[in-house]
């Protein structure tokens, strides 16, 4: 294997240069690598200095993430760090790219930092569920004060060169080559007999209000638990001496890595990467990509066109009549000026998005140069197959159609047209600018280079794009269907949707089910209901207070009240009274004695039904492997990014208790708790849903 740091000599300074691509991740070959060219430029007389440099697109990004969990391999970080900063020479980092984690922490072991005004810096351990364990909580304060580092530790956040300089992270900023700007700043350093600088030898950080600062930072971190031991090893940075508080950043650095939450964090950090990497688009091109049609301005079509306008890519949206066009610009102009607001576009940009590159348009005549179209009219298979019927009439050959349905069958949709070779289904999330999840929906006969074109239009939109099959509310809303029927069953034998909803974002999830329910729309469950009420099995128990609820005509927020009552214009929300009252009304008409539930009872029966449903998700095939269901779950449905996702949260609680407790459920409603023949059959074989994704499927 090739040394990945090579060292070379420029008059008095040794040079370092890694190159382990990607991202020159430290690998123990980098962390050995370094080692060795510190001894040997240490034993050069020649020189004076070193200088450290990165090959390819970053600096350093960190450690390397896939070495987590396997056994420590010298030398380790924290000493290679010690190792440099106590070095006799004086020693630098020339910075661009990223610089991150684990290299940030090598740099702050330098004695001198430069870095082109296009870098940036950051601590990111936070969302790996860990803290930066190579000196950089014990670092960082020493320079930045205790306040600053925590922000920036806990927030994980990536910073511009300039305000490094500002915070004494950098001492130069300047453009031009890496490695020839390192050298001769290097060069005037020497020149001027600049000291070497150990940020160690700095005084610590002056101590601030620990116990507010971990308070504040455990509520910021809505059950996540690093946050707070973060500020614990700053408190360690600022009340012991430099080597002890290295010991106490290393203990809780191992403490982290071993936590459910750390490997919840990782299992994201590299499934919501791997997700989109299907072995059967190896190689296929997608098609063009430049002009979208959408079909329909409503709430996910102008979402949608607002994610593609700020993609670059041209738009055409479609509505039945001018009022509705003219409404759906205004959802759209409402949504680019929130983007405008954030900065995330200028006023320049602003004026050409609603000008050029969006037009509003009633006939689908305007649709013949674009290259996909994504149809989000309402949610019924007669008016989607006219609408495809017409998509296929108006489009040029080669151009995709897509459907944003939620439940309906794609198969159906793509045999109204004479291509269903070019028809898919692309199932944002509401707001579709905002959230992150994609399910590239494929039917049976969708081309292998239109499910490429679905993925290429999900990573120029900035999404997770996971891989689904056909099947009733596809991967996340038919789990959702299971978990929130189990939360249905609850209510009726005891628990309130009030309990229900506080137990849930205890456990970590952005809503409750019944306030997701009143953001949705309970008027879409009501019509699904009624929809499925003829084929209902006998066994089969649906509650009806929330129909009761909607034929009072109260379908959640938009009409001011579901399980909770909002008040015009504000956020703020408090229970429904009304919903007791159903509830008991129908319990006394089923004769159910309703009982008390521990939170702890109702996250598990909620898990428990995620995870089974999620199972069968598998074995059918519509998710291509258990990590795809975790990042639907993830970046769709608020499931808390430390859990990982429902099957990784399995996993980790233990197979055969999840399927015991199914097991145990169903001696109560059999007909709901059907165990699902995977979870089974990994419990029997005493294997985990994560030898599925490591095995490929
Ligand atoms: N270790 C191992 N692999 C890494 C890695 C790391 N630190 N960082 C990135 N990679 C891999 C990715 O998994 C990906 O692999 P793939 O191509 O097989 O999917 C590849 O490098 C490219 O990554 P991206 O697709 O993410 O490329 P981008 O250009 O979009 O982003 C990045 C680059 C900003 C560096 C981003 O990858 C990133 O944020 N990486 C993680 C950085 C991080 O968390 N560093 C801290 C590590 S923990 C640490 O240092 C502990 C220390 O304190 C002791
Ligand atoms: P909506 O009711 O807000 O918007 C539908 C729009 O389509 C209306 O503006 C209507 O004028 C227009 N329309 C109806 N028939 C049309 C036609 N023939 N040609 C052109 N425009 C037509 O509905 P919403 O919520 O935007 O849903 C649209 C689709 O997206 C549905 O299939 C729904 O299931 C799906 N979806 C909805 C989500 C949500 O959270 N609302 C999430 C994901 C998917």
């Amino acid at each position: 294997m090739t040394n990945p740091v090579t060292y070379e000599t420029q008059g008095a300074i040794a040079v370092l240069r890694i190159n382990n691509p990607p991202v020159n991740a430290l690998s123990q070959a980098v962390r050995q690598g370094l080692s060795d060219g510190m001894d040997r430029a240490e034993a050069d007389r020649d020189v004076k200095a070193v200088l450290i440099v990165g090959e390819g697109r970053a600096f350093i990004a960190g450690a390397d993430i896939t070495e987590f969990g396997k056994l420590p391999m010298e030398p380790n970080l924290p000493d290679l760090c010690t190792r440099i900063e106590s070095s006799p020479l004086l020693v630098a980092a020339s910075m661009h790219g990223v610089t991150l984690g684990g290299g940030l922490e090598v740099a702050l072991g330098t004695h001198y930092r430069i870095a082109q005004p296009t870098a940036r810096l950051g601590l990111p351990e936070v969302h790996l569920g860990l803290l930066p364990g190579a000196g950089g909580t014990q670092r960082l304060p020493r320079l930045t004060g205790a306040d600053k580092a925590i922000e920036i530790m806990i927030s994980g956040r990536q910073i511009k060169a300039a305000e490094a300089l500002e915070l004494g992270l950098l001492d130069k900023v300047e453009e031009g080559d890496p490695q020839e700007v390192g050298l001769a700043f290097v060069n005037e350093l020497l020149a001027n007999g600049a000291p070497r600088r150990a940020v160690s030898e700095l005084p610590a950080a002056a101590p601030i209000d620990w116990e507010a600062a971990h308070a504040g930072a455990l509520k910021k971190g809505r059950g996540q638990i690093n946050v707070g031991t973060i500020v614990r090893a700053v408190q360690a940075a600022s009340e012991l001496g430099f080597a002890e508080g290295m010991e106490r950043e290393r203990g809780l650095f191992m403490e982290l890595l071993q936590s459910d939450q750390s490997k919840g964090m990782i299992h994201a950090f590299f499934n919501e990467r791997a997700v989109s990497n299907l072995p059967e688009l190896k190689g296929v091109a997608p098609r063009a990509l430049n002009a979208i049609g959408v079909i329909g301005g409503g709430t996910m079509g102008a979402g949608i066109a607002t994610a593609a306008l700020l993609a670059k890519l041209d738009v055409v949206l479609i509505e039945t009549g001018q009022e509705q066009a003219d409404a759906a610009r205004g959802r759209i102009e409402g949504n680019l000026q929130g983007a405008l607001k954030r900065g995330k576009i200028s006023q320049p940009q602003y004026d050409a998005l609603t000008t050029k590159a969006l037009t509003l348009a009633t006939n689908y005549a305007s649709l013949g140069e674009v290259d996909l179209v994504v149809e989000a009219v309402f949610e019924d298979m007669a008016v989607k197959k006219e609408v495809f019927a017409k998509l296929d009439a108006a489009c040029k050959q080669g151009a995709i159609l897509a459907s944003n349905t939620s439940y309906l069958d794609v198969d159906e949709i793509a045999a109204a047209t004479s291509r269903p070779e070019d028809v898919i289904g692309l199932h944002f999330f509401s707001p579709a600018h905002v959230m992150k999840l994609l399910e590239v929906v494929v039917a049976d006969k969708t081309a292998a280079d239109v499910v490429a074109t679905g993925f290429e239009l999900g990573k120029r939109l900035g999404k997770i794009s996971v891989r689904s099959g056909v099947c009733d509310g596809f991967i996340g809303n038919r789990i959702l269907a299971a978990y929130r029927t189990a939360a249905d069953h609850m209510v009726l034998d005891g628990a309130s949707p009030y309990q229900i909803d506080s137990a849930l974002t205890g456990f970590g999830f952005a809503m409750g089910p019944f306030a997701v329910g009143d953001l949705a729309g309970l008027d879409i469950g009501w019509m699904t209901r009624k929809r499925k009420a003829a084929d209902r099995h006998p066994d089969e128990r649906v509650p009806t207070y929330a129909d009761r609820l909607c034929e009072e005509g109260h379908f959640g927020r938009k009409t001011g009240a579901g399980y909770y009552l909002y008040e015009a214009g504000s956020r703020a929300s408090v229970p429904n009274p009304r919903i007791p009252e159903l509830i008991a009304a129908e319990q006394a008409e089923l004769n159910i004695t309703p009982r008390d539930f521990s939170d702890e009872e109702i996250v598990r029966r909620y898990m428990c039904a995620m995870v089974n449903e999620a199972a069968k998700v598998v074995e059918e095939g519509i998710a291509r492997r258990p990590a795809d269901v975790d990042m639907v779950l993830l970046f769709g449905y608020g499931f808390p990014r430390y859990g990982g996702g429902p099957l990784k949260w399995a996993d980790l609680q233990g197979l055969a208790g999840v399927l015991a407790d199914i097991e145990h459920y169903a001696q109560e409603d059999a007909w709901f708790w059907k165990p699902a023949p995977l979870l089974k059959s990994l419990v029997a074989d005493g294997r985990s849903f994560d030898d599925l994704n490591r095995a490929g499927g």
